[in-house]
């Protein structure tokens, strides 16, 4: 079962103070593990070390023990903006990986539309990039994530610009989506109803420097994909309590 394994790293830019110290952090397949913490914390940081684009100064990167020297198809990268190319058709944006690696046109359109179906954009394939809204673009970004059936998928705020209805449905789709692909997910959000609906594991990162603080297992997107409403969860009392509690941790306030 692949395995994601941040050992005991340290990251620094230009050699200037640590950002990230002794920080470690496992992600299997079939986990869902959210990163939360305030800003300047390092989430980014560590999801760039974690999909290849940065270097530890320390520590290491592996996955299934193999040291991770870059980028890679095993891990794919869904960014905040939506990073797709607007001269491309939205079939096209999401089988751009196929198209370079010499798939031949049906068989990427048809992957294209399987893929579309999943994020709930079935039909839209010919529409141009542009004529698509803000929440539309950025399940293109993950159809195309999804696209490369990576072991990994690693998202920095995927839903950060969204409005609160749109970002809401994006959950959902969210979880359906590493429910079916089984990729080991690394989320990175500001939301801690957005983490803790989410998560199968949560990880509360400090700064100064970027280090975790804390980790806890979670089922509330369990509960979602087993039928419950999302209603029912967020008012629920175990919810209500969970979002407290990590609260307090993020912004290290004593318990009351
Ligand atoms: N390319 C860079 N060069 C130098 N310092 C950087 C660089 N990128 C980030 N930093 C610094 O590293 C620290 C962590 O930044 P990072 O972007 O990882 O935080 P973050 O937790 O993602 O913050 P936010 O929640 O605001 O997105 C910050 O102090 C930031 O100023
Ligand atoms: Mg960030």
């Amino acid at each position: 079962m692949p395995h994601l394994a941040i050992e005991t790293v340290t990251l620094r830019y230009d050699g200037g103070a640590p950002v990230l110290t002794n920080l470690s952090l496992d992600i299997r397949s079939g986990e869902f593990v959210v990163v939360v913490g305030r800003s300047g914390c390092g989430k980014t940081s560590l999801l760039n070390l974690a999909a290849g684009f940065l270097k530890p100064a320390s520590g290491s990167v592996s996955v299934d023990g193999r040291k991770v020297e870059g980028p890679g198809a095993d891990r794919a990268v869904v960014f905040q903006n939506d990073a797709l190319f607007p001269w491309l058709s939205t079939a096209e944006n999401v089988s751009f990986a196929a198209r370079l690696a010499g798939v031949a046109p049906a068989e990427r359109g048809a992957e294209a539309e399987r893929l579309l179906e999943i994020v709930g954009l079935a039909g839209l394939g010919d529409r141009p990039i542009w004529q698509l809204s803000g929440g539309q673009r950025q399940r293109v970004g993950l159809a195309r994530a999804l696209a490369a059936n990576p072991a990994f998928l690693l998202m920095d705020e995927p839903l950060g610009a969204l409005d609160a209805m749109t970002r809401e449905s994006m959950q959902d789709l969210l979880l359906n989506a590493w429910d079916r692909s089984g990729a080991g997910t690394l989320l990175i959000t500001h939301g801690v109803e957005e983490a803790l609906y989410l998560a199968t594991r949560i990880v509360v990162m400090a700064p100064a420097p970027g280090r975790v603080i804390r980790r806890l297992d979670v089922d509330f997107g369990r509960r979602r994909l087993a039928g419950e409403s999302a209603r029912s969860i967020k008012a629920s009392p175990e919810f209500v309590a969970a979002r407290e509690d990590l609260l307090d941790s993020i912004f290290e306030r004593e318990a009351a």
